[in-house]
């Protein structure tokens, strides 16, 4: 969307995968406090959200969307003043539906913006909001909760509110969450009606390294829509949650910040020992890839069924970011062939550690931990021969 903002894919916290629909004022401000102390703003980590449960059940006498005092007692202004006060920035939630998505099976019946585009953006726009994420409960009536079945009327929705917030004037950040529903892939004019789709189910709960495959296998024929202004959301992060070992977190980590998805944390920060978490999440060399201003996703170039899948991309600086991922639980030898990537021989850095790898000939073979992965920047390649492939021959004739 070309709306002057999310030319890189946006970084923050959200506490969905945390604590679900459990948003309050208390929460967000020590998560917010904690991500200011732990030095996540200063890494990038800049957008600040609220989830589902925010809102109230009825709008106020103008039409106005309004929140739970209960849980929200400074109001929804007010939130957003302590998040500027911190220097980070205000992410908002609502629904192009009758009522919010929530977590007890659909009968919160918080607000949605359905039919109130105009009144909402208005009032988010008002209280500061710099983003916001758009979710699709109850979309086309009041009693589905989440409809998968046609007529999907989401373009309709999600255009007309990214009309409403153009009208404000305030740029504010459109996250499409449609679930790829109705994703650029399919209908929409590739990027035009919103900076970053959902383009899958829900990453969890629960955080599952089979959750995070689906992602990575559904993504594969859509990653070329990324771009500057618009990119493909692969969902929250689960790195900081132990269902999830320290290499499939990290593999996580990599896979998101290569195909340039946005990177929103989903981790309690007030939980002791984040540190691996942390050393993950805080790794300038894997956001400075996520963050490159060319803005073009990793693509999917081989898999060698169940052993490995090799993926790489472009960089601004005309290196290329290759990521080889372990598809077994167990650590092992995988060998990275450069020919899978188009290359005989190149200059490889270690993305995660930093460490030079010296000059690359035809391949790598390294241990990789169990659904671990080999992140490389490659430079100074030198291409290879175009592959040889030999045809079964043509019958002689007997
Ligand atoms: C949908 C979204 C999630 C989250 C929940 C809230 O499932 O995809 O990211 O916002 O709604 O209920």
């Amino acid at each position: 969307l070309d709306n002057g903002i999310g030319r890189t894919p946006a970084m923050g916290w959200n506490p969905y995968n945390a604590f679900s629909c459990a948003n309050t004022e208390s929460l967000i401000h020590t998560q917010a406090q904690k991500l200011v102390d732990l030095g996540l703003d200063k890494v990038g980590y800049k957008y600040m959200s609220v989830d589902c449960g925010w809102q109230a059940t009825q709008r106020d006498s103008a039409g106005g969307i309004t929140w739970n005092p209960t849980r929200f007692p400074s109001g929804m202004a007010g939130l957003g003043n302590f998040i500027h006060g911190l220097g980070l920035k205000y992410a908002m939630y609502s629904v192009g539906g009758f009522f919010s998505c929530d977590d007890v099976g659909g009968t919160a019946h918080w607000l949605g913006s359905l039919n109130h585009e105009d009144t909402d953006a208005n009032i988010f726009a008002q209280w500061g909001v710099d983003y916001l994420k758009y979710d699709n409960c109850y979309s086309v009536s009041e009693t589905d909760f989440v409809d998968f079945n046609p007529p999907f009327e989401l373009k309709t929705h999600f255009t007309k509110m990214r009309d409403s917030l153009a009208a404000t004037k305030r740029p504010i950040l459109f996250a499409a969450c449609e679930w790829g529903l109705q994703d650029p892939a399919r209908t929409w004019p590739g990027g035009s009606v919103a900076n970053s789709w959902r383009m899958s189910n829900d990453i969890g709960p629960p955080p599952s390294w089979a959750n995070l495959m689906r992602i990575i296998n559904q993504v594969v024929p859509i990653t070329g829509f990324a771009g500057p202004g618009g990119f493909n959301d692969l969902d929250m992060l689960y790195v900081g949650h132990n269902e999830l070992t320290a290499a499939e977190q990290q593999t996580h980590f990599s896979f998101w910040a290569a195909a340039k998805s946005p990177l929103f944390i989903g981790v309690d920060l007030t939980q002791g020992n984040l540190d691996s978490a942390l050393s993950i999440l805080k790794n300038e060399r894997v956001i400075a890839i996520n963050q490159d201003p060319l803005g073009k996703s990793i693509n999917f170039k081989r898999r060698y069924t169940n052993d490995n899948d090799v993926w790489a991309g472009p960089l601004a600086d005309g290196s290329t970011v290759v990521l080889v991922i372990n598809l077994q639980a167990s650590s092992r030898s995988v060998t990275f062939n450069l020919a899978d990537v188009g290359f005989s021989s190149a200059n490889a850095q270690d993305i995660i550690t930093g460490n030079s790898l010296g000059r690359l000939s035809n391949s790598l073979t390294t241990t990789l931990q169990g659904h671990g992965s080999l992140f490389l920047k490659l430079t100074s390649t030198t291409a290879a021969p175009a592959p040889q492939f030999t045809f079964y021959p043509a019958s002689s004739g007997a």
